[in-house]
């Protein structure tokens, strides 16, 4: 059976852990030919040899999102490698610190968070679209969070940057909407990735806390973040585009 995503090339950033792998993973399945791009190259490398022994097509591309020349030098090498883009999940991103209250956040730490969670997004729709307009279309999904639907303590810079995406997500939807450009976003609850691991090592019992603050009662797992960016990235979401998806035990509906 043919999968929803075959012939297309899609792009996923961070592609090299958590989300980002397995949707590269799911693109992948789907019958995409798929970019992994991520500023770790060793686990990026990781992840498209997973896709390879799984049968699928995959590359990995360098990239650190924050650099414009950078983001611009990856769209290339898409195009030089694949001749087009289809589809983009730019999903790269940085918990910042979420150990400090907002007087106690450095300007430092927030201007990092800023130039990869918020201005990454922004670099990467930009390139994008650029080739999208050229070729007549595509699909793109930025991972926001459900920090860019709600507020909650100790994550301000985060919570801004998020919220700062799905605003752009939303804009540019509207942008493109006549060019046959979709631009969504997926907002996933608390799910289990190495991000999440490093917020709970060596704290006792805090994987718990998080899980039962879930209406589900449990952690979400990173393919069930993959299988709402793969439809939203699929021509059955053909008229779908400015959505902010919540994907998140329920978290948001309380
Ligand atoms: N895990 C969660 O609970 C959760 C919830 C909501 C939103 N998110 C968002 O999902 C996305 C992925 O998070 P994750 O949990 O899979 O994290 P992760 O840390 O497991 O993976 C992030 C990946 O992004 C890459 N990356 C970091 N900075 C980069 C840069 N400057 N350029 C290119 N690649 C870079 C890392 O090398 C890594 O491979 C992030 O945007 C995160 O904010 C995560």
């Amino acid at each position: 059976m043919a999968g929803t995503l075959e012939n297309k090339v899609a792009l996923v950033t961070g592609g090299g852990s958590g989300i980002g792998r397995a949707t590269s993973l799911a693109f992948g399945r789907e019958g995409a030919n798929v970019v992994v791009a991520d500023v770790n190259a060793d686990a990026g490398e990781e992840t498209v040899s997973a896709i390879k022994e799984s049968g699928g097509e995959s590359t990995f591309v360098h990239v650190d999102v924050a650099s414009a020349t950078g983001v611009q030098a990856m769209i290339n090498q898409v195009i030089q490698i694949y001749g087009r883009l289809d589809c983009a999940h730019n999903n790269a991103g940085i918990e910042g610190d979420f150990t400090a209250r907002l007087h106690e956040y450095t300007e430092e730490t927030w201007d990092r968070l800023m130039d990869i969670n918020l201005k990454g997004v922004w670099l990467c729709l930009k390139y994008e679209i650029e080739h999208m307009l050229e070729q007549g279309g595509g699909s793109i999904v930025n991972t926001a969070s459900v920090a860019g639907l709600v507020g909650s303590r100790m994550v301000s810079a985060y919570a801004a940057s998020k919220h700062g995406v799905v605003g752009l997500t939303k804009a540019a939807a509207l942008e493109y909407a006549r060019d046959g450009i979709r631009v969504n976003a997926v907002c996933p609850g608390v799910i289990d990735t190495p991000m999440v691991q490093r917020l709970i090592s060596g704290r006792e019992g805090y994987e718990e806390t998080i899980a039962t603050r879930q209406p589900v009662g449990r952690l979400g797992l990173p393919q069930e973040i993959a299988e709402a960016v793969v439809w939203l990235s699929s021509d059955a979401a053909s008229f779908v585009t400015g959505h902010a998806m919540a994907v998140d035990g329920g978290f948001t509906a309380q």
